[in-house]
């Protein structure tokens, strides 16, 4: 069920664009719009603007468009429903209880209560009679009482169900818990039972960017195992997405973060003052969570442990954050295992100069090529520089390949011009490598390829403009719609996001319904509702009649018809002609 249009008109009328985005983001007026630095994409120069006539928002870098709900819907990343509610508090609306199913919004809400909850009560225990041992270890660590309320640390109690006993007089149910991973539940003879999840350990709660109580990480006083148990999976948290620090790390006037593997790491490094320091919780760095990082910073300062397994892990991490484009550097933590070891050992000065003189990933992959190989010998000179210039053929940038086989033919009193010969092979062979692979790739799952290559050679840009027209003519001017809804049938629209767009107008129409844009966008994921941004800005250069109209469903038909009669025929084409063929279709896009 949808919230209801009155309802969502409502909201929009109290619920000022301009006043909201300014939460987020640094606004400057330019002529009767607004504009500043794109949140959801890093930029330097604004093209993120709002236009507060149609309480709308677009930005021409990354293409993020919508409403207000939607821009919410985006910067908190939340559902549609529960980016209505966020918007409600704010205005103080109270969202209808009908109509639409909210047990998941309602759930979350609690979740989150019962964490901060359980949060108090660690917390509490730490201070507490029981907790003297706790706190101890934490001293031990160096941690002071500042940083311990500071990250709101704690202690769970070395019984079966303290917490549990402590949130049922909070009235939450034992079940309630369990779902927050909280607690456990062991079923003997058909008997259910719960208990605590976090027994006799400290406690760090995991705090997420906007400031809710989302996991527990809990860590053994001693040396028994586990070490650490965290919360898993919940409605309020994803454990691949999970990171600790953001809270605080956000608010660093740094661009970069430091992400560290542990979060006892990360707590050492923000009380040394390096307060733009994270930890990520789950096991394996994924391009989500980059992504998630690339909105709080332009680059990353990777301290992982000095050990196998993280060397192993920094260079997937190198290779997830550039493959999203951004930029990343090595923290080498010469001297000690972990960046808690170095603060201990050395101090912040030491830690800061490591941070400085971080390396690159082009570094840190020589250095790693260079391991245990003896470069006084000749047999470790050759395998390194085999290594290296594998490396080196792999970078894009020329200045730095020059500049790194410079420093190479010094280094191993080699001639350059040598090691400038291999690389340029080894480039060769990839391009090769490569073209090879991507006609594969065509060959192998020709069929969706084939219908792609069907649809870029018989969509015209001409034809995917008229078709964008109709719909803004038709959005424009709902009385149209009669005209042309027996003309615009299925097969109509070529391109997926717009057959999508007109269905949700059309059928709007039909029902008589509201085409707010807010009412839209209830019905519309984020991509959809900033591709139609996008098209009512466009709109103004036409002149919105009907005879328009009809001229752009004459367009669509006739590039229809005259694009079947020629598109491209790949079955006698040579590997090679066929890439051809390829490159320019991609290029005519
Ligand atoms: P480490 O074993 O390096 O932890 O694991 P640490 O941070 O140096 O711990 P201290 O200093 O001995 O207290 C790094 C991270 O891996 C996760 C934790 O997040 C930890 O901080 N981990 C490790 C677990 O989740 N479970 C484990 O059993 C061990
Ligand atoms: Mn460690």
């Amino acid at each position: 069920m949808r919230i209801s249009d009155e309802f969502l008109f409502e909201l929009r009328q109290r619920c000022d664009i301009e006043d909201v985005v300014s939460g987020y983001v640094q606004l400057k007026r330019r002529g009767k719009n607004l504009v500043g630095l794109c949140p959801f994409h890093n930029e330097k120069t604004p093209s993120f603007t709002i236009y507060p006539e149609s309480g709308s928002f677009y930005c021409f870098g990354c293409g993020a468009g919508g409403e207000v709900v939607s821009f919410i819907r985006r910067a908190e990343n939340l559902d549609f429903t529960e980016a209505v509610r966020f918007l409600c508090d704010r205005v103080g609306m109270t969202m209808p209880s009908d109509g639409f199913d909210d047990s998941l919004a309602q759930k979350r809400k609690r979740i989150y209560e019962m964490n901060r909850e359980a949060a108090r009560f660690f917390h509490e225990c730490l201070l507490g009679e029981k907790g003297s041992a706790a706190l101890q270890y934490y001293l031990n660590r160096g941690y002071t009482k500042k940083t311990i309320t500071r990250f709101g640390l704690g202690y769970a109690p070395n019984e079966w169900r303290a917490l549990l006993t402590h949130l049922r007089e909070k009235g939450y149910s034992y079940e309630d818990a369990y779902e927050a991973n909280l607690a456990q539940k062991s079923e003997k003879n058909g008997k259910v039972s719960f208990y605590d999840n976090f027994r006799n350990r400290v406690i760090v709660p995991i705090i997420d960017a906007r400031g809710n109580v989302v996991a527990f990480g809990g860590r053994v006083l001693d040396d028994s195992k586990p070490k650490y148990i965290n919360t898993s999976d919940t409605p309020v948290y994803k454990k691949s997405l999970g990171v600790f620090g953001l809270n605080f790390a956000k608010n660093s006037k740094e661009r970069s973060l430091i992400l560290v593997e542990g979060y006892m790491d990360a707590i050492a490094l923000h009380q040394a003052g390096f307060t733009n320091s994270i930890a990520c919780l789950g096991t394996a760095l994924t391009g989500e969570m980059a992504h998630l990082l690339s909105r709080y910073a332009d680059e990353i300062l990777l301290a992982y442990d000095n050990d196998e397994a993280g060397h192993k892990a920094t260079e997937r991490a190198i290779g997830v954050f550039s493959s999203i484009g951004m930029k990343i550097r090595v923290i080498r933590l010469s001297g000690g295992k972990d960046p808690d070891e170095i603060l201990k050992k050395f101090g912040a000065e030491k830690m800061r100069s490591l941070i400085e003189g971080g390396e690159n990933e082009i570094e840190f992959a020589l250095l790693k090529a260079r391991d245990g190989l003896d470069l006084e010998s000749s047999d470790g000179k050759v395998k390194y520089l085999t290594l290296a210039a594998e490396v080196l053929s792999s970078v894009k940038n020329s200045i730095a390949v020059h500049v790194y086989s410079s420093r190479l033919a010094e280094e191993l009193g080699v001639e350059k011009a040598a090691i400038d010969a291999k690389i340029n092979q080894l480039k060769r062979h990839k391009a090769y490598g490569s073209q090879k692979k991507k006609y594969d790739e065509i060959q192998r799952d020709s069929l969706s390829k084939m219908s792609k290559l069907r649809l870029s050679t018989k969509t015209s840009v001409r034809s995917v403009r008229a078709q964008e027209r109709i719909i803004i003519l038709i959005f424009e001017n709902p009385d149209f719609y009669p005209t042309v809804k027996e003309k615009l049938g299925s097969g109509f629209f070529s391109v997926p996001v717009l057959e999508r767009i007109y269905t949700v107008i059309s059928q709007r129409i039909k029902e008589h319904a509201s085409l707010e844009l807010t009412s839209l966008s209830s019905e519309l994921s984020n991509e959809e509702i900033s591709e139609f941004v996008r098209l009512t800005k466009q709109s103004e250069r036409f002149s919105g009649t009907k005879k328009e109209l009809l001229d752009c469903i004459e367009v669509v038909e006739s590039e229809k018809e005259r694009t079947q009669t020629q598109s491209l025929d790949v079955s006698g084409l040579s590997d090679e002609d066929f890439l051809k063929a390829m490159e320019k279709l991609k290029n005519k896009k």
